[in-house]
């Protein structure tokens, strides 16, 4: 079947099996930026944005998808860079598998959230996992990104 969606305001169509999941189809059409770790929805290395919420897309059928907008790292590029180097600054950064998932979500909470609590913070990245980094770190790195203008 043809899918055809928005992948950063670009409308593609690309073909799909039945019971293909986005993770999948976008790092076949070389979107490497979408990271596979557990392909199980508990990792949240696969984030990206579907109509500007965060989703984890090895668990989005593509099928599913129709004329819907995506958006990956690639689709945030300016921001992806403050919060990358936010992180840096506090440690949060080191293998960087878990970087891009967290990017996207960050930059979501940051639209959806004015002044939230660190509970709510937590809450909201609940679903994104770092192997390398407590979230003690990540959390000093968000709090200081939400703070910038
Ligand atoms: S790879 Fe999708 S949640 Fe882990
Ligand atoms: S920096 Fe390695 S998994 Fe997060």
């Amino acid at each position: 079947m043809i899918v055809t969606f928005y992948l950063n305001d670009v409308q593609v169509s690309y073909l799909v099996k039945p019971g293909e999941y986005l993770a999948e189809t976008l790092r076949n059409h070389g979107v490497k930026s979408v990271k596979v770790g557990c392909n199980e929805s508990s990792c949240g290395s696969c984030t990206l944005l579907i109509e500007g919420k965060p989703m984890m897309s090895c668990s989005v059928l593509t099928a599913s998808i129709e004329g819907k907008h995506i958006t990956t790292v690639e689709g945030i590029q300016e921001e992806a860079a403050k919060i990358s180097r936010f992180f840096s600054n506090e440690g949060a950064d080191q293998c960087g598998f878990c970087n891009t998932g967290f990017a996207l979500t960050i930059y979501s909470l940051k639209r959806e959230l004015k002044n939230p609590t660190d509970e709510e913070i937590k809450d909201y990245i609940v679903g994104n996992l770092c192997r390398c980094s407590g979230l003690y770190s990540h959390l000093k790195a968000i709090k200081a990104y939400l703070k910038e203008e």
